[in-house]
């Protein structure tokens, strides 16, 4: 006869916490976010790779591009570079986000000299940047021939169709700096010349970073940046269950520092296959999560598999439409709570902790303080990044309103068959995302602070000062349909949007 789950899959929209005792040295500030990312022995070692916020972002084209990863470890998190993209590519991502020096900025807009002043106004509607590399070749690595900043043309004078050539900083008259300058010596160079931006060329000319003012100075202002023993960029990358014998040498070699099995569905001798070629070939040298499971089934068999991480969660996706195509999938809060528990007796059993990942379904900030109360140790956010400037899509203009484009890895846009693999033929034969747009919401360090703000005074009202201290301490309730309504503001006419806005 079939298992019966008899208490009802829940949503997080379906809990609140309610407050515990908090002294006076419960401050905001006082608030430690560090998380562990792969299994240790807890109490006898500290874990070999930690973050310093519980967000990754999720692997997907849409959402995690090198852009990102450079963006989200800057705010002390963890970007894992979408894997359905080749080999090679996607391993060119991860070494440019390692080759990017916290400080160093790789050129995203770029345009070829025979562009025209049209194509710079489109090219800064799309990126939203006003500096520009002129390069031979168009591209961010090209021979750089100049620079345009917004100061370098007038729209209401200008015949749209001038050749920027004519009105760019030509290289003859640029301040640069030599690829491999320290970022200390890139900001003497700002300061003596007053620039506003600093290109970083090679011995043969080609651009290969800026340098802004302003970043030396924001710089300064990241205190939870996720560096490695070099001080690059921590960065991680989705593998699959296919290829895995040229990705991920490919991706280690590039420098990633931990890989995730991608998989809407991880219960598989597929995942244990890819896990043991992994253990045999590199040890615990290489660092790999597993996923995604929804009971403690799942949870066993990915941990004596040899996951240094599993992620929880089918079907909550916002992209998703799994539990409607194939009627499978868990509430994501029941899911959680329940691998957090296996997760907990595994621990007492063998001493192993494996963090686990909540991901999908994080819809309001306090969403990811309940996933981490429930016994997450992170949560991974796909739709929350897209709406970025620096998710890897373009910003669009729908209706009059700024949107960013936001599709699933199951969508026949994404055409990513292997998440989905069920073995057999290398093909999808119905979807399981759809495309869709998002709020464009600004920068992601603006979006990121106001989320962990929450958190952290969420945190305070229930006297934790560390994650592991609001999983034991966290009293959580569910809460009743009109509960909810109660929750919101009700029986006023609410005069502006701005809930959300920060204090200034
Ligand atoms: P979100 O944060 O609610 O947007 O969910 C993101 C998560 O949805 C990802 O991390 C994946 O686990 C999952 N996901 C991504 N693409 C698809 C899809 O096409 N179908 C189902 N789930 C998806």
């Amino acid at each position: 006869m079939a298992t019966y789950f008899t208490e009802p899959s829940r949503t997080f929209s379906e809990y609140l916490l309610v407050p515990g005792y908090s002294s006076c040295e419960c401050t905001p500030a006082n608030v430690s976010l560090k998380t562990p990312i792969v299994k240790f022995r807890k109490g006898e070692e500290e874990p070999s790779l930690t973050m310093n916020i519980p967000m990754v972002s999720a692997i997907m084209q849409s959402v995690s591009g090198e852009r990102m990863a450079c963006a989200l470890a800057r705010e002390g998190g963890i970007s894992f570079i979408y894997g359905s993209q080749s080999v090679e590519n996607e391993a060119a991502m991860v070494r440019r986000v390692k080759a990017t020096k916290a400080g160093f900025v790789r050129s995203d807009s770029n345009l070829s000299p025979d562009a025209t002043l049209a194509d710079v106004l489109a090219k800064k509607e799309e990126t939203g940047h006003s500096t520009m590399a002129i390069t031979e070749d168009g591209s961010a690595e090209g021979k750089l021939l100049g620079i345009l900043t917004s100061r370098d043309y007038r729209v209401s004078r200008m015949d749209p169709n001038t050749k920027v050539t004519a009105f760019m900083t030509p290289y003859e008259k640029l301040i640069c700096g030599r690829d491999g300058c320290s970022l200390s010596q890139a900001n003497d160079l700002i300061w003596e010349y007053k620039l506003n931006q600093l290109p970083i060329v090679d011995e043969e000319q080609h651009l290969k970073a800026f340098v802004f003012r302003k970043d030396y100075d924001s710089h300064k202002e990241h205190p939870n940046e996720l560096l490695d023993g070099d001080k690059r960029y921590v960065v991680g990358a989705g593998i699959n269950t296919r290829d895995y014998e040229q990705r991920v040498p490919a991706l280690v070699e590039a420098g990633a520092d931990v890989l995730c099995i991608d998989s809407s569905e991880g219960f598989s001798e597929w995942q244990a296959i890819t896990l043991k070629w992994i253990r045999d070939r590199y040890g615990d040298s290489v660092k790999v999560g597993a996923g995604n499971v929804v009971d403690a089934e799942g949870f066993r068999f990915l941990a004596e598999a040899g996951a240094d991480f599993i992620k929880i969660g089918i079907g909550g996706g916002s992209i998703c439409i799994t539990r409607e195509q194939k009627g499978i999938g868990r509430g994501q809060a029941t899911a959680t709570i329940e691998v957090a528990r296996a997760r907990d007796e595994y621990y007492k059993e063998t001493g192993i902790y494996i963090p686990i990942c909540s991901d999908g379904g994080i819809v309001h900030d306090y969403h990811i303080t309940l996933a981490l109360a429930m016994g997450a140790d992170f949560v991974m956010l796909g739709r929350y990044f897209s709406r970025f400037e620096e998710s890897p899509t373009k910003k669009v203009t729908v209706n009059g309103t700024y949107m960013k484009e936001y599709w699933g890895e199951g969508s026949a846009r994404a055409r990513n068959w292997q998440r989905y693999d069920m073995g057999g033929a290398n093909k999808l034969s119905f979807v399981e995302g759809v495309d869709s747009y998002v709020p464009y919401a600004g920068a992601l360090k603006d979006n990121v602070d106001l989320t962990l703000s929450k958190i952290k005074h969420t945190m305070c009202n229930c006297g934790a000062l560390t994650i592991e201290e609001l999983q034991q301490k966290a009293k959580i309730t569910l809460v009743s349909s009109t509960s909810i309504v109660e929750g919101g503001a009700h029986d006023v006419v609410v005069k502006d949007n701005t809930l959300d806005a920060k204090v200034k």
